[in-house]
């Protein structure tokens, strides 16, 4: 479900602004020679550090990696946990929303997260990932 975009964000414009540039910052290193599609990802932790992540393919198509994910094992392996934003923008003049896999691996560090699907032209759709994976199976769901 895409937020109408009277919804409030979390972020600040500047925060927003910000982050769609680093999006398409990221787009730039993508390693993306067998789909061509290159995709930038920028992720906004709790306490305003940005990590940014490109698509990274791979001759055994199957190991290609999502931007999106590239964005959260660089902040994870950094030490952040919790976090706020991710602007996602791909070289077409389309608005793109993350995949399945992403979806799920995203959701494992908070189902509130705020996603924004960044055009060409800057423009921009936003969602949060609850409602892009409605009944989630998540962390809360493992019981000892
Ligand atoms: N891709 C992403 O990086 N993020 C998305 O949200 C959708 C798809 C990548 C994976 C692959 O390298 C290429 O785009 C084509 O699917």
């Amino acid at each position: 479900m895409v937020l109408p975009m009277t919804e409030a964000s979390a972020l600040s414009h500047k925060q927003i602004e910000d982050l769609i540039t680093e999006s398409l910052t990221a787009r730039q290193n993508s390693y993306s020679p067998y789909s061509k599609f290159r995709v930038g990802a920028a992720l906004q932790t709790v306490d305003g550090r940005v990590y940014q992540g490109c698509n990274v393919e791979n001759a055994a198509y199957g190991g290609a990696v999502c931007a999106e994910r590239t964005a959260f094992v660089k902040a994870i392996s950094d030490g952040h946990r919790r976090f706020v934003a991710i602007a996602v923008s791909c070289d077409y003049n389309n608005f793109i929303t993350p995949c399945g896999i992403c979806r799920q691996f995203m959701n494992e560090f908070g189902k509130s997260l705020e996603i924004f699907f960044v055009n060409d032209d800057r423009t921009y759709k936003r969602a949060i990932l609850e409602d892009l994976l409605p009944y989630a199976f998540g962390p809360e769901d493992h019981h000892d």
